[in-house]
């Protein structure tokens, strides 16, 4: 399992083979094992295999083709649905109909997912992330019929896969650990923890592509840039509010 888990790379193309009952349940029960805050499992998962449905997915994600192409789509969505609905039949106020329970519900969708993943890439599937799903979760939602009290969080596509790309970089260690308490990056050493990411041929090809100056413009002006950030933080709001989690009261 460490191995797999040293091994990952995203999957983005599949073979057009079906996956079989047992190993997506093995990986759906993996799923099921994450810790979960109170053990309330505050999460769904929808599992789409059908053509159509994922055709439909397929526009709110921005015609990614794996959406199309891996046999499953799995949706972990922050629910809590399920869990108002046991309250309500127990005599017990659910409150949770609020900002923090949907972080909460979230957290737990995500560790769900991360499970998942780590069960599947150990059984030598492919998987592959999909972030759209807080972009155009309206649009998921209309597609998998999730009700009040659900909201998509994220997505994974699921397969065999078709392709085995290289692993990716990271940046070092000492970038990302603190010891004991939070020390705050120096210019200097900003520039010495993203040296290595900047000297990379394909980073140095992005910017060529791109058409800009540094690495850093790729992300600000290109690919995650502040207009598109803007408009989606407040299409998501609205969401969060739309699915029921922002009662103030
Ligand atoms: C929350 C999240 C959202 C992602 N969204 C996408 C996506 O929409 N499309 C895509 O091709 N990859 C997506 N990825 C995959 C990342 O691009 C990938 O994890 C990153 O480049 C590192 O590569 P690796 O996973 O192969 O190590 C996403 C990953 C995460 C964790």
């Amino acid at each position: 399992m460490i191995e797999s888990i040293f091994n990952h790379r995203s999957i983005r193309k599949y073979k057009s083979i079906a996956l079989e009952k047992e190993l997506l349940d093995f990986v759906l029960l993996a799923a099921t094992r994450a810790s979960t805050t109170g053990n309330m499992q505050l999460y769904s998962i929808v599992v789409t295999q059908d053509q159509d449905v994922k055709e439909q997915l397929l526009g709110c994600h921005f015609n990614q083709e794996m959406v199309k192409e891996a046999p499953v789509v799995l949706t972990f969505c922050a629910d809590i649905n399920r869990f108002n609905k046991w309250c309500e039949i127990s005599k017990a106020k659910p409150a949770y109909d609020n900002f923090l329970f949907f972080f909460t519900a979230a957290i737990d969708a995500l560790l769900a997912a991360q499970n998942a993943c780590i069960a599947a890439e150990e059984k030598e599937l492919g998987i592959c992330y999909l972030g759209t799903t807080i972009y155009l979760a309206d649009k998921i939602i209309e597609v998998l019929s999730l009700p009040k009290g659900v909201v998509p969080i994220t997505t994974v596509v699921m397969g065999y896969p078709d392709e085995k790309p290289g692993l990716t970089d990271r940046l070092p260690l000492k970038a990302i650990v603190h010891d004991d308490c939070y020390k705050d990056y120096s210019d200097q050493l900003i520039r010495e923890l993203f040296a290595e990411k900047e000297n990379m041929d394909l980073y140095k090809d992005f910017i060529k592509e791109n058409e800009v100056e540094t690495l850093a413009q790729v992300f600000t002006e290109k690919r995650y840039k502040k207009s598109d950030n803007l408009h989606f933080s407040n299409a998501f709001l609205q969401v969060i509010e739309k699915q029921g989690f922002m009662n103030n009261e």
